[in-house]
């Protein structure tokens, strides 16, 4: 019998397998039919800074003076009709911790260090939630902010969630940054408890035909993996937190690798949809016939062995694997 536990955020996980955050994750009955399959935690889908904000009377107005929000979000609530979402939001935590067993992270998805959603994070751990998870979502298309500004906004983020928060932190984040290492190592440092590698943003395609702008297809491909994988891999035992993987695991051998890369925990979300819901057991089956196969008795065992921290200086090790390979010498 192999042992699949782990220990992510300082809770003790059944197995690494986290259902990442979705529109599955967003009602009671979702969350509840996922449990049935057992995965280790579950994300529950983002509440939006704004509508935080909102809830506690600011007016979006002022938000918009103060340029902390972009303006399209006026577009979003002209669109949306339901007001109490974070009523709601904060009842979905405390059902779903009635209701199911699997830990609960409860996920926000923020632009600004505002004080008036972080405070907000205190009633996500009253609520009952085990942990929270921030998607910082700030696209590096602003042609006033330096690198320097936006990298200061994450870092402010995880400051001020941290000092309120009785509860684990873990940043979801994307890969736009200068020096990307130094960046996660020096956001590893300001406390937070993990890190998610990567946040997919949402991407724009182009329709020859109606010469339209459309959405890019919402669910991520097998092939989407290696980025995550690869900075797994370069991050793992260099920052100072917990490290999950996020982005195009869909089969038992992507999810095993990513362990072998360093992971200490594994998000999923587009196999689900496009598997279903029991294709959680479908990736957990495939782990443990591995570590049977392997002789593993534990996670531990085998976690990070194919980590670049084995190698000192993981930029020569990158450039000598590019060179073998163009120059046909691999
Ligand atoms: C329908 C859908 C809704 C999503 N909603 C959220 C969300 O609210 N918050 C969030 O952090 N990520 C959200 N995501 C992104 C996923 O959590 C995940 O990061 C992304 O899909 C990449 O993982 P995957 O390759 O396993 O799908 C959503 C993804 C999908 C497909």
């Amino acid at each position: 019998m192999v042992n699949t536990k782990v220990k992510y955020l300082g809770l003790e996980l059944d197995n690494p397998l986290i259902v990442g955050s979705c529109g599955i994750t967003e009602k009671i009955q979702g969350v509840e039919e996922l449990a049935k399959y057992n995965p280790g935690a579950i994300v529950l889908k983002s509440l939006f800074e704004e509508e935080i904000i909102r809830e506690i009377q600011e007016s979006v107005q002022k938000m918009y003076q103060t340029q902390s929000v972009y303006p399209e979000i006026f577009d979003f609530f002209d669109t949306i009709q339901d007001e109490d979402s974070v009523s709601k939001y904060l009842f979905l935590i405390e059902e779903a911790k009635k209701k199911v067993k699997t830990p609960i992270i409860a996920s926000i998805n923020c632009v600004s260090a505002s004080d008036e959603w972080v405070s907000f994070t205190e009633r996500i751990q009253d609520a009952g939630a085990d942990a929270i998870e921030l998607n910082a979502f700030i696209l590096p298309t602003n042609l006033s902010n330096s690198g320097k500004e936006n990298e200061q906004i994450y870092f402010d983020i995880a400051n001020k969630v941290k000092k309120i928060s009785k509860i684990p932190v873990a940043m979801k984040v994307s890969f736009y940054f200068s020096n990307l290492a130094l960046f996660l190592s020096q956001l590893s440092k300001t406390g937070i408890d993990g890190l998610v590698l990567f946040n997919r943003f949402f991407s724009q395609d182009i329709d020859l035909d109606r010469m339209i702008l459309t959405p890019a297809s919402l669910y991520s491909h097998q092939d989407d993996l290696y980025k995550s994988l690869n900075w797994v891999a370069i991050m793992a035992n260099r920052v100072s937190c917990d490290l999950a993987a996020s982005t195009g695991v869909h089969t038992p051998e992507d999810f095993i690798k990513q362990l072998l890369a360093g992971a200490n925990a594994v998000q999923v979300v587009s196999a689900l949809y496009k598997n279903g819901m029991d294709h959680i057991e479908t990736i957990l089956k495939g782990l443990e016939e591995w570590m049977n196969h392997n002789e593993y008795e534990t996670i531990d065992e085998f976690r990070g062995k194919l980590s670049q921290a084995q190698s000192l200086n993981p930029a020569a090790y990158e450039r000598v694997q590019f060179m073998k390979h163009f120059s046909g010498k691999s």
